[in-house]
This record gives C-alpha cells, sequence and structure tokens, in this order.
C-alpha cells in the first residue's frame, strides 16, 4: 500500500491508472477506522481496480464547540487496517496541504443539507462538501463510496455531485452494526460502559419503527412519538423524525405517493452525540 501526502503526488499515481483505464474507487475517511469504514474499502475493491483511501480529521466541518481536538488519531492501526484490507493507495494529507493559507472558497451545500443535522451542526455540511469536492480534483476518481450510516451526508454529496456535474459515481454502502446493534461510529469509544448500554436505545427505537411499519402503522406522529419513548434511556435527544428520503422534508404518512420514507435520529449520551436511520 502506497502512503501520499502531498497533492501532486496521489494525483500523478493515480492518473497513471486513470490513462490506463483502470478504474479507480476512492474511500474518504476521517481515520479511528472500524469494520464500518473497512466494508467500504472491500465494496471499492470489488468495484474498482484500485483502491483510495484517504485520512483527514476535516476540520471545517467541526464546530469551534464540538470534539475536533479530541477526535481519535489511531493512525498506525489504521494503515495496518488499510494494508490488511487490500486498499492501493491512502492519501493522509496534512491541515496546511488541505487548507494553505489564503484558502478561501467553499461549496455551499445544497437544500437537503439544510434540515436536521444542517440546523444541529450549523457549519458541518459546508466542510464537508468542501473537503469532499476537493478530495474528488485531488484523487480524480470513478466510484466513491459512502455510507449510509450518516444517511444526510451521504444525501448532501449525491445532489452536489449532480447539482455540479461531478464526473464521479457515488455508491451508498450499507450501515455495519455490532452484533447487539449499536451502528459502528469512531465515536463509539468515548461511551462508558452504562452510556453504551443506553445508546442500544437507538437502534432499538428504529427497529420498533420498522416493526410498527410492517405492522400498517403509517402515521408519522405515532412513529416519531415511538420513537421518543424508547430514546428516553438518552441523555437528550436533538432530533427523532421520519421524512421523505429524497428530500428529507416532513411527511404525513409513510409511504405516501410510493416514496421512500426513513427514520432519522441523533441522541446524547453523556458529551458523546450519535447518528442512527433506517430506509423504510
Ligand atoms: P467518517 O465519519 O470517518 O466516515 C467515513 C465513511 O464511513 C462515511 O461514508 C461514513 O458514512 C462511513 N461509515 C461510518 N460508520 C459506518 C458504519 N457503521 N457503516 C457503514 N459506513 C459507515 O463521514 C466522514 O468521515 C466525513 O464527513 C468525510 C466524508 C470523510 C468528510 O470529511
Amino acid at each position: 500500500m502506497q502512503k501520499f501526502s502531498s497533492v501532486d503526488s496521489i494525483r500523478t499515481w493515480t492518473r497513471q491508472y486513470t490513462i490506463a483505464g483502470r478504474r479507480v474507487g476512492l474511500v474518504p475517511t476521517m481515520g479511528a477506522l472500524h469494520e464500518g469504514h473497512l466494508s467500504l474499502v472491500r465494496q471499492a475493491k470489488q468495484e474498482c481496480d484500485v483502491c483510495v483511501a484517504t485520512i483527514f480529521v476535516n476540520p471545517t466541518q467541526f464546530a469551534p464547540t464540538e470534539d475536533l481536538s479530541r477526535y481519535p488519531r489511531p493512525l498506525e492501526r489504521d494503515l495496518e487496517l488499510l494494508r490488511a484490507e487490500g486498499a492501493d493507495g491512502v492519501f493522509l494529507p496534512d491541515e496546511a496541504i488541505m487548507y494553505p493559507e489564503g484558502f478561501g472558497t467553499y461549496v455551499m451545500p445544497p437544500p437537503v443539507g439544510l434540515p436536521l443535522e444542517g440546523q444541529s451542526r450549523p457549519e458541518h455540511f459546508r466542510g464537508v462538501t468542501t473537503v469532499v469536492m476537493k478530495l474528488f480534483q485531488i484523487v480524480g476518481p470513478d466510484a466513491v463510496f459512502f455510507g449510509r450510516k450518516d444517511f444526510q451526508q451521504l444525501r448532501v454529496i449525491e445532489d452536489m455531485t449532480c447539482d455540479l456535474n461531478v464526473p464521479v459515481r457515488i455508491v451508498p454502502c450499507d450501515i455495519v452494526r455490532d452484533p447487539d446493534g449499536l451502528a459502528m461510529s469512531s465515536r463509539n469509544r468515548y461511551l462508558s460502559a452504562d452510556e453504551r448500554q443506553r445508546a442500544l436505545s437507538l437502534s432499538r427505537a428504529l427497529h420498533l419503527v420498522e416493526e410498527l411499519v410492517s405492522g400498517g402503522e403509517r402515521s408519522v406522529a405515532i412513529l416519531e412519538s415511538a420513537m421518543k419513548s424508547e430514546l428516553k434511556a438518552c441523555d437528550s435527544v436533538d432530533y427523532a423524525v421520519v421524512v421523505d428520503a429524497k428530500t428529507l422534508q416532513p411527511i404525513e404518512c409513510v409511504g405516501h405517493a410510493g416514496a421512500k420514507s426513513v427514520a432519522l435520529l441523533a441522541a446524547r449520551l453523556g458529551n458523546t452525540r450519535l447518528i442512527d436511520n433506517r430506509v423504510l
């Protein structure tokens, strides 16, 4: 596995594959890798000839009050995991490479980024769209792999790519969970034993909604209140909603006009904020 830290070196390396007609797959991450990230690498390897991962804890997507400085950075372990998974290259830029002095151009996220995470974390998606667009330009991939775990992020990237005619294919990948249902996240390592136990209420709330819907329940008000009761085990709930899966706008009934819906939630356990979702 080759390591790159400059823009020119990774660009020159991936370009030789593209010119030779090989498909380059990109997996953007912030490191602290777990099975969720590794499943994206596996899918990239299946669908592409060359798999490039990136590890960059992107400061522009963290608010000043958020966990940027304590975000875990187990670099050697991450590299070992990527190597074991068969990634061909990894791009590890530092902050000065991605945001040199004088940097000032940002990508404004599409409207699907406005509700939910956009309300709870106002600058967040602008940082995500900007860094992801930069990674697209630097690596020049054919396909880019994103987890459905960050459902709204995936929708934001899909709309950005379409709106700006970016010639890449966005590949959504399924959520990987621990055996007890907790969606894997780099932030799970912050949870105490008690918080981790209570965090199971997130996947339970989503499971409950799914069961209610398979039992014929269609009322979003009833589904949301069922989720909220289950989430009482959390210290606070940012949102627990059922919305249209494309626009993320409120709906009254699941299955409205044949469209898909999604249950999305964000809750806190102690100082740790977790998100999870399920498409209905
Ligand atoms: P990060 O949180 O490191 O996640 C990197 C990718 O892994 C994202 O596409 C995310 O959805 C996916 N992922 C995380 N947990 C997952 C799980 N349990 N199952 C499946 N996929 C999972 O998301 C980011 O980084 C950043 O915002 C980034 C896109 C890299 C831009 O900085």
